[in-house]
């Protein structure tokens, strides 16, 4: 009869087994079985009726019902954990093979393409890139670079005033002046670029309002000779380097009233070959830069003795140069900021350029 107990509960067990289908229905089967009044547990409340030598026996069948379940358990369990797992992960996946969304990139702009150039460039040759502010002042703009208030120079530049004292700068030049007096009470030789925003006036078909500018400047002792043949070589390796192998410079006498002697640089026509085209007006040169020997006044008023220092500047405008390097053939393009043309220059290495 003991044993028909065990059996009993062995039978209403394979038989409940059969109807578990969720770790739910599991758990409560646990409790049903081997909770306090569960079935098994209370199979063990009757070894005390049973006559000692069958109570080993009777133990031991019970311990196998406990057993079976205990097994049937975990592997129920841990089937029911793996499926939830492999649900869960099936609606996780990630299905490689789909379309991605495109992720627009911008792409650098090719004035910054070309400043990035220079710099690297002049760096490699020991100079420093130096900035100023673009609101500037007209001490630092015009005055300290030998251009007193009336003096009809300054008529060739149109400047934005914003009061009598404060204009948008109109040339990078004015940088010169700021690193010469801040050196002013220790003066030491000076190599450095300024690539920079620059403004002025004016808003015909070839000219804009805003411009970039890369001013250069070379002070040294003058025992050192900072000579004109100094500042050719450096414009004919620069020339070579930003815009193209195989042009000629022409040094053109000019004037600026912070150089002197003054230049204006053309380089021979890199379309025609010199022989004259529509880009070069027929000339077979190019305008690409203003230059000279820094003028004793400039150094004077900004501290630097010109008895003992001496140096030259120059200061290409950006857009020109962005265009013949580029083949580039209208400077609006550079403006307009049209994605079109602008996704040209996403090429990430210097293929482009006219070599
Ligand atoms: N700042 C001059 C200009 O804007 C160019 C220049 C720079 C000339 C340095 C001489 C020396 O036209």
């Amino acid at each position: 009869m003991r044993d028909n107990k065990v059996e009993e509960v062995e039978k209403r067990l394979e038989e409940d087994k059969t109807n578990i289908s969720t770790l739910n229905q599991l758990n409560d089967l646990k409790i049903k079985y081997l909770g306090k009044k569960g079935l098994i547990s209370s199979l063990n409340q009757l070894i005390k009726d049973i006559p000692n030598e069958e109570k080993k026996e009777f133990g031991q069948s019970v311990n196998q019902v406990r057993e079976n379940f205990n097994q049937f358990y975990e592997q129920k369990k841990r089937y029911f954990e793996d499926e939830q797992l492999n649900k869960q992960l099936e609606r996780e996946t990630i299905d490689i093979t789909l379309p991605a969304t495109k992720v627009r990139r911008g792409s650098k702009h090719p004035v910054n393409r070309m400043i990035e150039k220079i710099e690297d460039l002049f760096v490699s040759m020991g100079y420093d890139v130096m900035t100023g502010p673009e609101l500037e002042t007209d001490e630092f703009c015009f005055e300290r670079l030998n251009l007193p208030k009336g003096h009809p120079a300054r008529d060739m530049q149109d400047s934005f005033y914003i009061t009598e004292e404060y204009l948008l700068r109109t040339q990078t030049s004015a940088v010169q002046a700021r690193t010469l007096l801040a050196n002013k009470n220790d003066p030491k030789p000076i190599r450095e670029i300024v690539p920079g925003k620059t403004y002025r006036k004016e808003d015909d078909a070839t000219h804009s309002h805003q411009f970039c500018q890369c001013e250069g400047l070379v002070i040294d002792k003058k025992e050192n000779h900072v000579s004109l043949a100094d500042l050719k070589g450096t414009l004919e390796v620069f020339v070579k380097e930003v815009i193209g192998d195989n042009l000629d410079l022409r040094f053109r006498p000019s004037y600026f009233p912070f150089t002197e002697p003054s230049y204006e640089v053309d380089v021979s026509c890199f379309k025609c070959g010199g022989k004259g085209c529509p880009l070069c007006k027929d000339t077979g040169w190019i305008e690409i830069l203003g230059a000279g020997i820094v003028h004793p006044n400039v150094l004077r008023m900004n501290g630097y003795d010109p008895e003992k220092w001496g140096g030259f500047a120059f200061g290409p405008g950006l857009e020109r140069l962005t265009m013949f390097r580029y083949g580039i053939p209208d400077m609006r393009y550079l403006y307009t900021n049209d994605i079109r043309f602008l996704e040209e220059f996403d090429r990430g290495d210097e293929s482009d350029a006219i070599k």
